[in-house]
């Protein structure tokens, strides 16, 4: 019936709900397939040791005290707690990891797997263990309030589960929140000393205008004298750029390997 690639394969009922192990490169893989907007939940093992060794040198030139961190578009969390370690454990208060996808209800309907956000979006469909890529998907994209009307009406029971990976309640000090990035609560306003922000502000998932509402808010959630890191891995290499925020203005640090694609968008 429908198309079936090997490298679609995802079983994520087996992943999210039963919990079941599997090895890194599948664990990948999912990730890479689940999309929210216009971007997707792509992320890798260790992809910025690097970049966070460099992170971990300003931490230490500019604080004495331990620190606040704020990490945007987390994925499964991963890099965050990698994050976590790199930047010695020690020398930190919390890291508050943020994305706008973390909750999830699952629809399995026999060969069919619906996955929806709290907000009821439909960000995944599998069938017979496989995702569902281009027309499919948007078909059933397009029919989205329609088709979740129906699972209702049908009383189908939704089971919930994250996007976290499991491991990650291991470490107290990392607290995961939904939150968007266009729309971050007044709470969070003034509270980090650095907030790094991977392989999301990039011109390929939104534009100028959007990129410059999500510079705005990520200079509202940082203190005075903060750092920010805005990166891009590309071809497995880091690209980034260190700021620092002074009188309410970002100067830029340093750039690493050429620095961000959106720091003139930045100072
Ligand atoms: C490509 S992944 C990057 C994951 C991780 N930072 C890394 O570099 O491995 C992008 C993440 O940004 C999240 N995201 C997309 N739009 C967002 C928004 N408006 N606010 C917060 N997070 C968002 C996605 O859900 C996804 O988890």
């Amino acid at each position: 019936m429908f198309e079936k690639d090997k490298n679609f394969y995802t079983d994520i009922y087996s992943f999210f709900i039963l919990k079941k192990k599997t090895h890194k490169k599948k664990i990948e893989n999912i990730y890479r397939l689940l999309r929210v907007d216009n971007t997707y939940k792509t992320t890798t093992y260790n992809r910025m040791f690097d970049i966070n060794i460099k992170l971990r040198k300003y931490l230490k030139k500019y604080f004495s005290r331990k620190v606040m961190i704020c990490d945007l578009g987390i994925s499964s969390g991963q890099s965050t707690i990698e994050l976590f370690f790199d930047l010695d454990g020690k020398n930190i208060k919390n890291v508050y990891g943020f994305d706008k996808q973390i909750y999830f209800k699952v629809y399995k309907i026999k060969k069919f797997i619906f996955l929806f956000s709290l907000k009821n979006d439909l960000l995944m469909v599998e069938y017979d263990k496989h995702c569902l890529r281009y027309r499919y998907f948007f078909i059933f994209k397009k029919l989205e309030k329609v088709l979740f009307y129906f699972l209702k009406i049908m009383k189908f029971k939704s089971i919930n589960s994250n996007a976290l990976l499991p491991n990650l309640n291991k470490v107290d000090k990392c607290k995961f929140f939904e939150q968007d990035i266009f729309n971050i609560e007044k709470k969070y306003q003034n509270l980090f000393d650095i907030v790094r922000v991977s392989n999301l502000l990039n011109y390929s998932y939104f534009s100028k205008a959007e990129l410059k509402k999500a510079i705005y808010n990520i200079n509202k959630i940082s203190k005075r004298n903060s750092l920010i890191l805005i990166s891009k891995t590309l071809n497995k290499k880091n690209m980034g750029s260190f700021f620092i925020k002074k009188n309410g203005k970002l100067q830029l640090l340093e750039d690493y390997n050429g620095g961000s694609e959106v720091k003139k968008l930045m100072i």
